[in-house]
């Protein structure tokens, strides 16, 4: 039979019987005397078992040559990507700069990319700065979830702990962990937030806040302004949410209380600034003053494609981010340590939740040019550091083609569609909502379709072939459609981009980091929660001891006192019992066929 066939190739013949030289290869490898007879061995015999041996030896030192060789060229390399000194950890003043680019998926730079190199008349190969330090990917699921949200996202990077979705800062059973911001501010670093939503939303809210739900904005700007079981933990916050500080009494207040956290915030040290004449006053960073409280919209600030026309209003995320690191860079001039500071891109997700192209590729150019001033800002500044820049997950399932008819596609998309805009359909629904409400309302239909068609589509969208259906539509709303989603519908069938959901998706998203060689760790594909341990490595962070501190910290209330009455973890707020499934998956429930718009009730969650 084939299988009893031996495994080796015979040997070549010699002039002696393969069964003796066998039993001789048996005795050199055993050290057994072979049983012979008793003969006498010629010269001949004794050169070939000597020439034999010789091989022998002489294969195992090419075999351990080879070991030992591949051994210290593997170390070699390792040694050229880890910068860190001895003891594998960094050494010496640094800062770290984290940037999330909140929803921005790998279509999302493509498209950005085509969409620049398009509308700017640019070569193929320009690409974006981001896509020049692409190093690695980052997988995002949630404790409970394949597709994360924005707080079990930023909780991983925050505490480096996997939880469930919509989790500030608090783990599965309900109880707080540490954050690297938390754990760099008791270790002497400045430390800093700068966002474009608001300061109170979940990216931002997991670094420095700890609640059982992002819904506790109130909470949240509490714990931002100093109502910590720590103290005041942050140094510098620059972003939108004001109203979330503001009194119930106040015009633009979203408070639920009467409670003045900007008052608050004042008596915890925070110098305040409410607008951009405020932000102004900064003088680029070099007139900043410690702690400091920039709250520069009163909810989200505007997208960027919408911003621009309001310069004089809001600053951009380029300026926030010059700004706040010149300012956190003056501030720890003459200190041991250095600063972290997380940097968002917020609204990369909100305009991939509404499915707007247009939205979504003026906030990654933003974001890209933000990235590349802390690029510039590391290379001139005296302290070394780095930037590491990645998303909590994708926003929208964002396709950079679309199927629009039943017929076999074409394949392409036209990014000059995009290009045609001049406003967000976020912009154009406010609008729409005002003149509806407002001077439109007693106008003529024919006169408000004029309005839609000529002042909101061809004038702040670029749609000059609207249909006399999505005319109507906008005019006469289904009332399960939002008309932002129409407007950016209408975008995205002309540009054939393509969204599979308005919610998030669980495709990984990229790493990018200034030096590879200083964020070695991350090359390659990882899990969400070790770019929360890099960030803590980077810096040589305690985060579990900050974890032991809030776990055992005495019960806390809003004041600072203690309150043995209440039950330990009160302070973060209700957990909403059995409503919330903290760890595993969910399973199929025909929701395919039942679930309404009615029923789902997770519209305003990002
Ligand atoms: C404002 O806050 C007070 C408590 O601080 C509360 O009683 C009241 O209902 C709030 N009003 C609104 C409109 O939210
Ligand atoms: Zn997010
Ligand atoms: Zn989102």
């Amino acid at each position: 039979m084939a299988l009893e066939e031996p495994l080796l190739a015979p040997r070549p013949s010699s002039e002696r019987s393969s069964i003796r030289y066998a039993e001789e290869e048996d005795a050199l490898l055993t050290g057994e005397r072979t049983p012979r007879r008793e003969s006498r061995r010629g010269w001949g015999f004794w050169r070939e078992v000597g020439a034999f041996a010789w091989a022998i030896i002489a294969t195992i030192i090419v075999i351990v040559l080879a070991v030992v060789y591949q051994h210290e060229s593997a170390k070699g390399h390792h040694d050229s990507r880890n910068n860190w000194g001895p003891g594998g950890k960094p050494t010496g003043k640094r800062n770290l700069i984290f940037m999330v680019s909140d929803g921005m998926g790998p279509t999302s730079l493509s498209m950005t990319r085509s969409f620049r190199q398009h509308t700017e008349g640019l070569p193929i190969d320009d690409t974006l700065i981001l896509d020049q330090h692409h190093i690695g990917t980052s997988r995002t699921r949630s404790s409970n979830s394949l597709v994360t949200d924005s707080a079990a996202g930023a909780t991983a990077f925050s505490c480096g702990f996997k939880s469930y979705n919509e989790a500030i800062s608090v783990l599965p059973d309900h109880s707080p962990c540490g954050t690297v911001l938390e754990a760099a501010s008791l270790a002497g670093y400045k430390t800093g937030l700068v966002v474009t939503t608001r300061l109170t939303d979940a990216t931002p809210a997991c670094f420095v806040a700890h609640a059982n739900l992002r819904r506790y904005e109130d909470s949240i700007a509490e714990q931002e302004a100093g109502e910590h079981p720590l103290g005041r933990v942050v140094d510098l916050m620059m972003g939108g949410g004001r109203c979330h500080f503001l009194p119930n009494t106040t015009d633009g207040s979203c408070r639920g209380d009467d409670r003045d956290l900007v008052e608050v915030a004042s008596k915890n040290g925070f110098n305040y600034l409410q607008d951009r004449a405020g932000f102004d006053s900064l003088k680029g960073g070099s007139e900043a003053k410690l702690p400091l409280l920039g709250l520069f919209a009163g909810g989200d600030i505007p997208y960027e494609v919408d911003r621009r026309s309001q310069n004089d209003k809001y600053p951009s995320l380029e300026e926030m981010t010059r700004t706040a690191l010149t300012t956190l860079s003056e501030a720890t001039r003459d200190s041991e340590q250095g600063f972290f500071i997380m940097i968002e891109g917020s609204r990369i997700d909100h305009a991939g939740h509404g499915n707007d192209p247009v939205a979504q590729v003026h906030e990654v150019i933003a974001y890209d040019r933000a990235f590349a001033a802390v690029l510039e800002f590391l290379e001139k500044d005296s302290t070394p550091g780095v930037v590491v820049s990645t998303s909590d997950h994708e926003t929208g399932g964002l396709s950079a083609a679309r199927q629009l008819h039943k017929s076999y596609p074409e394949y392409l998309w036209l990014p000059g569609e995009l290009g045609k805009a001049k406003h967000s359909s976020e912009y154009a629904y406010a609008k729409l909502k005002e003149y509806i409400s407002g001077a439109g309302k007693d106008d003529h239909e024919s006169k408000q379709r004029a309005y839609i068609r000529k002042t909101l589509l061809e004038e702040d969208l670029g749609i000059t072939d609207a249909t006399d259906d999505e005319v109507e539509i906008l005019l006469h709303p289904d009332p399960q459609v939002s008309s932002d989603h129409v407007f950016a519908d209408m975008l995205s069938r002309r540009a054939q981009i393509g969204w599979s959901t308005h919610g998030h998706s669980a495709v990984d998203v990229n790493i990018y980091a200034s030096s590879s060689q200083d964020a070695w760790p991350l090359m390659g594909n990882h899990e969400n929660i070790e770019i929360g341990h890099f960030l803590a490595d980077y810096l040589d962070l305690d985060v579990a001891a900050v974890t032991k501190r809030l776990q055992s910290s005495s019960y806390w209330t809003a004041s600072g006192e203690e309150a043995v009455d209440q039950e330990k973890y009160s302070w973060l707020g209700d957990p909403l019992g059995s409503k919330v499934r903290t760890e595993g998956l969910d399973t199929y429930h025909g929701d395919f066929r039942k679930r309404s718009i009615d029923e789902c009730g997770c519209g305003g969650l990002h």
